[in-house]
C-alpha cells in the first residue's frame, strides 16, 4: 500500500480561551492514502473544521504529530505551511468565497497568482479548469451573475488550479438544494476517479453515502471509520 498523504497520531487541539479552554480534538489516529474519497462526519461542534483546517494547513496542531506526504509538518512555520498548501492542496468552502468584483476565470486564477515563478499559461490553464467543471462559458461572469451551484463549480475549478493531489472541501453542498449539492457530489466523484484524493467534512449523511470512506467525529474523537468497496448513491442511470 502507498505511504499515507496524510496521517494524524496523538492530534490534539485546543484553543485557549478566557475562562475554559476549547479542546476541540482531543487525540485523533487517523490515516488517509493518495486517491481515497472520504467524508469527515458528525455533529455540530465534533471537530470536523478543526481536523480539515489542520490537515489543510491552515492552522496547527497543539499536540500530537501530523505527517502530510511522509513529511513531518506538526510544527513547521506559517510561511511554509503556506507554501506546502499552495502546491498542493485545493480548498472549498460552504460560501464559495469568491471574490464579488472579480469574475469566473479572475477568481480560478488567484491562487495562480501566489507562484514563484508565475505562470505564463494562466489564461489557458484557468479556462481549462472551467472547462472541467462545465463553466467555460461563463468564465467572464461576476459571481453575483451566477446561481449557486455555478459559483461552487467556479470554487471548485479555483481548487483545481494549481493541479493539487488533494482537495478539502468543507460542507460544500450546504448552502445548496438537494439537485444542486448532488450535482456538485458528481463533480467531486469525476475528479476523485481521476485520482485526486478527496476529503469532505459534511454533517449530511446523503453527501456522506458518495464517498469510499467516512470517519465519525464525535467531541474531538474519532468514534467510527467506515469503508465500503463501491461507492452508492451517485450518477443517476
Ligand atoms: N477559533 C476557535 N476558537 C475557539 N473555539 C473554537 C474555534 N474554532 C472552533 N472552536 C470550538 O471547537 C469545537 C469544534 O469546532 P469545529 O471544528 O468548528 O466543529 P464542527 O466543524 O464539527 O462543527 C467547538 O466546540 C467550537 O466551538
Ligand atoms: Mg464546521
Amino acid at each position: 500500500m502507498d505511504k499515507p498523504v496524510i496521517s494524524f497520531k496523538g492530534a490534539k487541539k485546543i484553543y485557549p480561551m478566557a475562562g475554559e479552554s476549547v479542546e476541540a480534538l482531543r487525540g485523533v489516529d487517523v490515516d488517509i492514502y493518495p486517491g481515497e474519497f472520504l467524508a469527515i462526519m458528525g455533529p455540530s461542534g465534533s471537530g470536523k473544521s478543526t481536523l480539515m483546517h489542520i490537515a489543510g494547513l491552515l492552522d496547527s496542531l497543539t499536540e500530537g504529530k501530523y505527517l502530510f506526504d511522509g513529511e513531518d509538518v506538526s510544527f513547521i512555520s506559517r510561511d511554509k505551511q503556506a507554501d506546502i498548501r499552495n502546491r498542493k492542496i485545493g480548498f472549498i468552502f460552504q460560501s464559495f468565497n469568491l471574490l464579488a468584483r472579480c469574475s469566473a476565470q479572475e477568481n480560478v486564477e488567484l491562487p495562480m497568482l501566489y507562484r514563484r515563478p508565475a505562470e505564463s499559461n494562466l489564461h489557458e490553464k484557468s479556462m481549462e479548469a472551467l472547462r472541467t467543471v462545465g463553466m467555460e462559458n461563463r468564465a467572464s461572469h461576476l459571481p453575483a451573475q451566477l446561481s449557486g451551484g455555478q459559483q461552487q463549480r467556479v470554487a471548485i475549478a479555483r481548487a483545481l488550479i494549481n493541479s493539487p493531489t488533494l482537495i478539502m472541501a468543507d460542507e460544500p453542498t450546504g448552502n445548496l438544494d438537494t439537485k444542486t449539492g448532488k450535482e456538485i457530489m458528481n463533480t467531486l466523484a469525476s475528479l476523485h476517479e481521476e485520482g485526486i484524493t478527496i476529503i469532505i467534512v459534511t454533517h449530511d449523511h446523503e453527501v456522506g453515502q458518495a464517498t469510499r470512506r467516512r470517519i465519525f467525529l464525535r467531541d474531538g474523537l474519532i468514534e467510527r471509520d467506515e469503508r465500503q468497496a463501491q461507492s452508492s448513491g451517485l450518477t443517476s442511470p
